[in-house]
């Protein structure tokens, strides 16, 4: 099939998301030297409208990383985390394991404390764990994107910096749909990425580091070389990135960002992700039947994505092709947790992205297709 024969689909996925006309049309832009001035100009752009989004002070250096999410947090890893120290990665689902599978084969001192999916980071199992050893470092994820879940930042940071530990925080699906609270939380290091709430193409990871980290980071050996936090600091205060960048994807940024500070406006663009869980959460209770429920605990649901339990009797796959050809990309659930909820007899999830540049009135016409589909089925 050649590219144009695929239809032009609403991605309703968590990431990559619905991108707007005019930062599609900024992927046709010119491309440019990336050791350029033309290329300082930008980048400078992005990355003080980044600082803006996050509300982040002088304490703060922001960076690009070529790559993704992923990247950056093995960066985080390999460069803030010494040989002979002990580190805990905290999961409530599959991306607080992707951290955990990126310290144990990079080999450093690691524990694991995990939690069932569905819930969020109980704080007094975190503290036991923490009272049982000296931890150096400790990673979670703000926000779990295979279930739904949103953990308390503030309180779970809190507690990790009581005992004396670093935390490093994956926000690779929150930032740029929610306040991050950086002031009262204070992370070491915050991630995140292009292909989310940020409502870009994938292609850069973005890290916010405390100076104390970066103060840490000198010190510690075998950082790599394009994992090396040191360096990409050095290269984000030249306005540069370490390797060469997706100037596309510069160009794209630069325009979405301005958008989102000067023209929606951040407390806008948040308050629209809020009222998008808001109809989620009154389509789940009020519209569907009761076989239908919210996945994540109540008072963690996420802002940004919501995981929904459905009957057996309902057939997600075919629901996934029927909305293909009305245009639109369906989320039948994340794999390996449903495969294993599957395994377990238990009823299986789908999940509605609404993050980045989705409106209430997007949702609201996809919830009424997404609702005509289960009403096909019987229990
Ligand atoms: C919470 C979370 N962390 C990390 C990742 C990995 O990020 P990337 O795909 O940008 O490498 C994802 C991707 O979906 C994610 O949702």
């Amino acid at each position: 099939m050649k590219n144009t024969e695929f239809k032009d689909l609403v991605l309703f996925i968590t990431g990559p998301t619905y991108i707007r006309p005019e930062i599609r049309q900024a992927g046709t832009y010119c491309e440019f030297g990336h050791r350029d001035k033309v290329a300082k100009v930008k980048v400078e752009s992005i990355l003080k409208n980044l600082r803006k989004l996050a509300g982040v002070n002088e304490d703060y250096e922001v960076c690009l990383v070529c790559g993704s999410g992923s990247f950056a947090m093995e960066a985080s890893i390999r460069s803030l985390v010494k040989d002979n120290e002990n580190i805990l990665n905290v999961s409530v689902g599959a991306f607080g394991d992707l951290y955990h599978k990126m310290t144990a084969s990079n080999k450093k001192n690691v524990d694991l404390l995990k939690f069932k999916p569905g819930k969020a980071i109980d704080l007094n199992k975190l503290e036991e764990q923490l009272k049982s050893k000296k931890y150096d470092v400790v990673t979670f994820t703000h926000n779990e994107t295979s279930t739904g879940v949103t953990n308390d930042m503030v309180k779970v940071c809190k507690l990790i910096q009581k005992y004396g530990a670093m935390p490093l925080v994956d926000g690779v699906s929150i930032f740029g749909g929610v306040k991050i609270p950086f002031d009262e939380a204070k992370p070491s290091v915050y991630i995140t990425s292009t292909q989310k709430c940020l409502g870009l193409p994938a292609g850069f990871g973005i890290m916010f580091v405390h100076k104390d980290a970066l103060e840490k980071a000198k010190s510690v050996e075998s950082r790599g070389y394009v994992t090396d936090l040191v360096s990409i600091v050095a290269s984000g205060q030249k306005s540069q990135t370490v390797t060469t960048p997706n100037c596309t994807l510069i160009n794209q940024m630069m325009e979405q960002l301005e958008y989102i500070v000067e023209e929606e406006g951040i407390d806008n663009r948040f308050k629209r992700h809020e009222d998008m869980q808001k109809m989620v959460a009154d389509w789940v209770e009020n519209s569907l039947s009761d076989d239908f429920k919210f996945f994540s605990q109540e008072g963690y649901r996420s802002p940004v994505v919501s995981a929904i339990e459905i009957p057996k009797y309902v057939d997600r796959m075919a629901i996934k092709e029927s909305l293909r050809e009305k245009g639109y990309l369906f989320d039948p659930g994340y794999g390996k947790l449903n495969k294993s909820l599957e395994e377990n007899g238990e009823n299986l999830n789908i999940r509605v992205g609404h993050m980045g540049d989705i409106t209430p009135e997007m949702l609201s016409k996809y919830l009424e297709e997404l609702e005509s589909e289960f009403k096909k089925y019987k229990p």
